[in-house]
């Protein structure tokens, strides 16, 4: 696996890290999960964190051949958009399981017959097991649902993004108690992802900084499997689910869920406050 380029950047506010991956040798890019400031007692949003983002791209020459999203977040809007306009040639990808989510929100939020119900709204839907090229380093894509049944983790050279499926060792999991989230296929992609070698180098969306350590965002695979608080080590699926569905009934909605979904699921169609 090539060795690719991982800058991280942190959006405080919902403790969100997107992630710019390079091939270093022909500097094609990837902006990984990108994040608009949202303020929900105005509705207005901010481009701040993505105007950071093209700085970094503008300051290495990098060439940004995809968006990725990992899945349609539900703690923050997507600055996708936004950058898809600044960014000629980059194309907006996301996994196929978003035809689900918006089956779901669509009725929901009255978007009925205003929002298409077949992904079309993004530039490409990603599959499992679905490889493309990066310049020199090759991306594979991994669905790993659970969390929402959109998610997808990519590996890029010897960079995991994983989404929202694993957070840090000490963070655990995500949650499932999302509509079409499932505990069962959460521990079943995790295994899947404790598949690849022990060395590969782990890069999460989201870190708390549980008891107070600093906020961090890679760790590797070896350390996932050795160390995660939920399913590191020898936690059977049986024990997972218990412990996951037990911590999910003590979690309040995220405080920008409606907003975020309802701009998220419409891809590169204006976003909705
Ligand atoms: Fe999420």
């Amino acid at each position: 696996m090539s060795t690719v380029h991982v800058a991280s950047f942190l959006h405080a506010a919902s403790h969100t890290f997107t992630h710019v991956v390079a091939d270093a040798a022909t500097g094609a890019a990837a902006i990984i999960d990108p994040v608009l400031d949202y303020d929900p007692s105005t509705g207005s949003q901010g481009t701040s964190p993505a105007e950071a983002l093209l700085e970094h791209v503008a300051a290495h020459r990098l060439q940004v051949r995809w968006l990725l999203e990992t899945h349609a977040h539900a703690d923050h809007l997507s600055a996708a958009p936004w950058l898809k306009m600044r960014l000629p040639g980059a194309r907006l990808g996301i996994g196929a399981g978003i035809v689900e989510v918006q089956k779901h929100f669509v009725p929901e939020f009255g978007f009925d017959g205003e929002v298409a119900v077949d992904g079309s709204q993004f530039d490409h839907l990603f599959t499992d097991g679905e490889r493309l090229r990066l310049g020199d380093a090759e991306v594979r894509v991994i669905a790993v649902p659970g969390h929402t049944p959109d998610s997808i983790a990519y590996l890029i050279g010897d960079a995991l993004f994983p989404g929202d499926s694993i957070f840090m060792p000490d963070g655990g999991t995500a949650r499932c108690d999302f509509p079409g989230g499932n505990t069962h296929a959460l521990y079943r992609s995790i295994r899947r992802l404790f598949q690849l070698p022990d060395a590969t180098r782990v890069f999460v969306c989201h870190d708390y900084g549980p008891g107070g350590r600093a906020l961090a965002c890679e760790t590797t695979i070896g350390a996932e499997k050795a160390g995660n608080i939920h399913v590191g080590g020898n936690v059977d699926e049986g024990d997972f689910v218990q412990q996951r569905t037990a911590r999910d009934t003590t979690l309040a909605p995220p405080a920008l869920m409606a907003p975020s979904i309802r701009a998220n699921i419409r891809g590169l169609q204006a976003p909705v406050p």
